[in-house]
């Protein structure tokens, strides 16, 4: 029986097999490098020394997802897949709502016509919109505020109607608040294609020289030091996290969503000092204006995730900025460019990568 990770090739999917694997579970992963690269998938390999069938599938393609769960045993479904800058999705709103709300249907369709219906969906704390009050629980009021905090609204509504109607299923949401950091290889990490619109990796190009300095948007906001605070956690805590939900989700039926996040929040200026001390870098910024659409401040209570799946987050920022720096350091353009996998890869056709 295998799991099946869409997304598998992206920052948080990459992290989650290699704990996965680790864990000894079997995976089937499925990227279409939309937003993600195959030498991600190489680096799991490389990472965890054991083998996994890969499937360089798009979810929009039906035809190609049904074969794949024809030709595999899938017991649960860790979804991933999907787009995920809040900017481009002002920009783009219909590749927004195409790529993530159609793609998931077309999974959740195929999954129920195979009688799969274990899923852990990865979900977003920007579905809070303005929090009115701190720590945010799972209880806070939803409000999204772009088209892709909508779109994970929209989708973990989906689920909720999903459950209501068959009520086999077994559904995990998961709401990340500020993934940062990378696995303490240094072989896999946050790679965004073109200037990071995220605070760390925009931090760690800088004080590898790749950027000027850093723009830090407002100083102006009710926070001991103007700038805003958020919730960074480590992406390794997260991707354990999924694993703790997946174990829940194999046991009972039902809709549950979670919080992962570390219950600390820090300030934009917190984040620079501790990264500069992690690193021995200096990171310049200047002040510039406020970002629209960003909140002032926003840090969970992860309470229920620690009594409902008996995770807490254990990374402390110190480590995330020292894990973040030296997967940057090794991989100064991210993953290598010139990549290539053992074998051409065809559409819908998975294969084996590693050993037989
Ligand atoms: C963090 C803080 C910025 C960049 C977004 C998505 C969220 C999730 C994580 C997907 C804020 C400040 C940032 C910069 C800065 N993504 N900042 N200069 O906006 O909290 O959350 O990414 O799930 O859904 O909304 O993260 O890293 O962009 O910003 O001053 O160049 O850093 O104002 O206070 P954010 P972020």
């Amino acid at each position: 029986m295998a799991v099946l990770i869409t997304g598998g090739a992206g920052y948080i999917g990459s992290h989650t097999c290699v704990e996965l694997l680790n864990a000894n579970y079997e995976i089937i992963v499925l990227d279409n490098f939309s937003n993600s690269k195959p030498e991600a998938i190489k680096r799991i390999k490389e990472i965890t020394g054991r083998s996994f069938t890969f499937y360089p599938i798009d979810l929009l393609d039906e035809d190609s997802l049904d074969k794949m769960f024809r030709e595999n045993d899938i017991e649960a479904v860790i979804h991933f897949a999907g787009l995920k800058a809040v900017g481009e999705s002002i920009d783009f709103p219909l590749t927004y709502y195409s790529t993530n709300i159609i793609s998931t249907l077309t999974l959740c369709t195929i999954m129920q016509r195979h009688h799969v219906k274990n899923l852990v969906f990865s979900s977003s704390a920007t579905v809070y919109g303005t929090p009115e009050t701190f720590p945010i629980s799972e209880k806070n009021p939803l409000g999204a505020l772009n088209p892709y905090g909508r779109t994970k609204l929209m989708i973990e509504e989906m689920l909720k109607d999903l459950y209501q109607s068959d009520q086999d299923w077994s559904i995990s949401i998961l709401r990340y608040f500020n993934p940062v950091g990378a696995h303490d290889s240094g072989l896999i990490g946050e790679d965004p294609n073109g200037n990071p619109n995220n605070l760390m990796p925009y931090i760690t190009q800088v004080a590898i020289g790749k950027l000027n300095e850093l723009s830090v948007f407002g100083d102006q906001y009710p926070t001991a030091d103007g700038t805003g605070i958020r919730d960074y956690i480590h992406v390794v805590d997260l991707a354990l996290g999924h694993l703790k939900a997946l174990e829940k989700t194999a046991l009972s039926s039902g809709v549950e969503v979670y919080n992962l996040g570390t219950g600390k929040g820090y300030s934009v200026l917190e984040m620079v000092k501790a990264f500069e001390k992690a690193s021995g870098k200096q990171v310049p910024f200047k002040i510039v204006s406020p970002r629209p659409g960003d909140v002032a401040i926003c840090y969970a209570n992860p309470d229920k995730a620690k009594v409902g799946l008996g995770w807490i987050a254990k990374k402390q920022i110190d480590e995330m900025c020292e894990d973040a720096w030296r997967w940057q350091k090794k991989n100064p353009n991210g993953y290598s460019k010139n990549y290539n996998l053992d074998r051409p890869y065809l559409t819908g056709e998975g294969f084996f990568v590693g050993n037989k």
